[in-house]
């Protein structure tokens, strides 16, 4: 009797030892297929992400951390084009719309310049002369802080610069983002939109705050119903060593 439960015991352990195995290999294939849904891979997953944010950097929206320069979807516009930067700060979605569109037409990267503070509603309130983004303009010497960086701004040899026009001029977070990088030798292309005012010499500013031996075009003013074609035959007009389809 006593050789039958031990025989009995051998078994069961047999048997638990088949079933460890086939459920470790199962959850290994899960791994593998990019769709885990354990508690434990969720959880390391959210490491990954995580990790990304921390290198700084693009395609941020709202209040999420500033993302890197992401490369743009080129599958029917221009070729990856590596030496092409577009940055650019938008406080209510017009300039990043328009920037975009000029990411994609020319296959270069975007970045968005995100505040570490990001604006409210009530800040970009312009009724209202005492609102952040009016007291910020009054004193050209604020700096309003940017979370995240572009990574490799060496390797770009153009870089359009995209904003919207702030009681006349550039938002002064764009002056943190020109005094930030070294331009030598690049070509920068400002360009913004507004209500109604022209770009006025915002390109003057930040070329002024900017380091570096660059090449600054005048830039150009788009309104919110600008078009991807409106922004294709601009920058096709530039001159530029860039095809934008
Ligand atoms: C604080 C503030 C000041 C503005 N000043 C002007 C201005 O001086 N002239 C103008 O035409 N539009 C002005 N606008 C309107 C914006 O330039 C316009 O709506 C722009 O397209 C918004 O771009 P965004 O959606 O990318 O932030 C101002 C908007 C704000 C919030």
């Amino acid at each position: 009797m006593k050789k039958f439960r031990k025989m009995i015991g051998i078994a069961c352990m047999m048997a638990m030892l088949v079933c460890l195995t086939a459920c470790g290999s199962s959850g290994r294939s899960q791994e593998t297929d990019g769709k885990p849904d354990t508690p434990e891979t969720t959880a390391s997953q959210q490491e990954e992400t995580d990790e990304s944010l921390d290198t700084g950097a693009a395609e941020p929206v709202g209040e999420q951390d500033a993302p890197a320069a992401e490369p743009a979807d080129t599958e029917e516009s221009g070729e990856g084009n590596s030496k092409v930067l577009v940055a650019y700060f938008s406080a209510t979605g017009t300039t990043k719309t328009l920037a975009e569109y000029a990411a994609d037409a020319m296959g270069a990267d975007l970045y968005e310049i995100v505040p570490e503070e990001p604006y409210t509603d009530d800040d970009l309130n312009y009724s209202d002369r005492n609102t952040r983004a009016t007291v910020e303009q009054n004193d050209k010497n604020v700096r309003p802080a940017i979370s995240g960086s572009v990574e490799n701004m060496e390797q770009y040899e153009i870089v359009f610069l995209a904003f919207p026009i702030w009681w006349g001029e550039e938002p002064r977070i764009m002056d943190t983002f020109v005094e930030a990088y070294d331009f030598s030798g690049k070509t920068i292309v400002p360009f913004c939109t507004s209500g109604s005012s022209g770009i006025g010499s915002s390109g003057k500013t930040m070329q002024s705050l900017s380091t570096g031996d660059a090449t600054w075009l005048d830039g150009e003013r788009f309104s919110s119903s600008a078009s991807r074609e409106d922004m294709v035959d601009w920058i096709n007009g530039l001159g530029l060593d860039v095809e934008a389809k």
